[in-house]
């Protein structure tokens, strides 16, 4: 795996290891307040940059464009905010709403970018 698609291969090992640290967290401790960001690292964190990663593993001339780069970093600095942001949201500490929704709106549109770059490649194949 090169560039892009090993970006965002480490990336999902990382949402892999901290989500199940949490959620062994969550057993232990019998507190399951911290489920959603638990469920988006794991689901929106690990899976989809899997997905992603193998993706750009398939098809080479999608991972060299300067906008693979663009969607790798938009989708991996708005989702680590968007689950971070979360936890201490779920923790009480209300001033990080209009930041978890920022970083939601980032991760929404590093999707849109997603269709933009891999449609038309797919399309193509
Ligand atoms: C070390 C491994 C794991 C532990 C200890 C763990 C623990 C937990 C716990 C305690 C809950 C809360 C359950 C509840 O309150 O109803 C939960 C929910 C959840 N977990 Fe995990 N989990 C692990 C791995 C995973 C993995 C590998 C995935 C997905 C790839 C995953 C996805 C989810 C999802 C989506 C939910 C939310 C389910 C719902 O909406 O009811 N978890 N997990
Ligand atoms: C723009 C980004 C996203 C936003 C703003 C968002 C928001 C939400 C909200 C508000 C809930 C309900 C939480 C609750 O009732 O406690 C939820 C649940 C859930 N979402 Fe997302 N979501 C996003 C992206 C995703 C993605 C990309 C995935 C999967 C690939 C995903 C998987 C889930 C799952 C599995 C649950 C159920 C677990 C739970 O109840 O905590 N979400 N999401």
């Amino acid at each position: 795996m090169q560039g892009v698609a090993r970006n965002f291969f480490v990336l999902a090992i990382a949402y892999a290891i901290c989500g199940m640290i949490l959620g062994v967290h969550m057993g232990m401790s019998h507190d399951h307040s911290p489920m959603p960001v638990h469920a988006h690292v794991m689901v929106a964190g690990w899976l989809m940059s899997a997905v992603f990663a193998f993706f750009y593993h398939l098809f080479p001339a999608a991972r060299e464009t300067r906008l693979a780069q663009v969607h790798f970093w938009l989708t991996a600095v708005s989702g680590v905010t968007l689950v971070v942001s979360l936890f201490f949201l779920l923790g009480g500490n209300e001033a990080l709403e209009p930041v978890t929704g920022i970083s939601s709106l980032g991760f929404l549109a590093a999707m849109i970018l997603f269709a933009w770059i891999a449609l038309p490649v797919v399309r193509r194949a």
